[in-house]
């Protein structure tokens, strides 16, 4: 169980190529200090927007000298109050920036946090092309409730794959 906790949240290789490999336009939701966008520019992702609302993630990670050649664009942004244009971006990841607003028990969510992720996935579905664009939401935990939350009627559909071995501690990919 120690070694589950201390294990990053890896995207597997194939699971990463399935859903984004050669996509126009990818939008990172909470970017942190990640370095899934120079795995992403192998995959030929060619133009990428990176936001987290924390400055410090964004001004270190745009200096860092592994992402300098990268047409990168780095934005501090929040998730829920996003400036960009509606129906603009092929693909939205989000690796924990959704897990990171959520406190407490999965079985009895904080309606804070319930309204937060409603504002925040109004955001995404608004961002996102109405023809084809996707949002990736890849989180440690078992869905519990959130799952339900996650469903929007008439906007897109939900489709969990768990990653991860059998016997692992999993981790969903909606
Ligand atoms: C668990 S970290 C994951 C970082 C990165 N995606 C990764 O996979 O390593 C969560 C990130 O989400 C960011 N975050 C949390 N809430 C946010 C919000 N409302 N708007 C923008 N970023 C947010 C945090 O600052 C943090 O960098």
């Amino acid at each position: 169980m120690v070694q589950h906790l201390f294990r990053p949240l890896v995207i597997p290789r194939e699971a990463l190529t399935a859903a984004i490999f050669h996509c126009p336009n990818v939008l990172h939701l909470g970017t942190g200090m990640s370095t899934l966008l120079s795995d992403l520019y192998q995959l030929d992702c060619p133009t990428q927007t990176a936001i987290d609302f924390s400055s410090v993630c964004i001004s270190t990670m745009s200096a860092l000298r592994a992402f300098l050649d990268l047409p990168i664009t780095w934005l501090t942004m929040d998730v829920c109050t996003m400036t960009f244009p509606a129906n603009w971006v092929d693909i939205a990841i989000d690796k924990g920036a959704l897990d990171a607003m959520h406190n407490g028990s999965l079985l009895d969510l904080a309606n804070e946090f319930k309204a937060n992720m409603k504002t925040y996935l109004h955001q995404v579905a608004r961002v996102l092309k109405p023809d084809g664009g996707k949002w990736l939401y890849v989180r440690w935990q078992q869905s519990g409730l959130v799952a339900e939350l996650l469903e929007r009627s008439g906007v897109w559909n939900v489709d969990v794959k768990v990653l991860g071995e059998q016997g692992d501690l999993q981790y969903h990919d909606s």
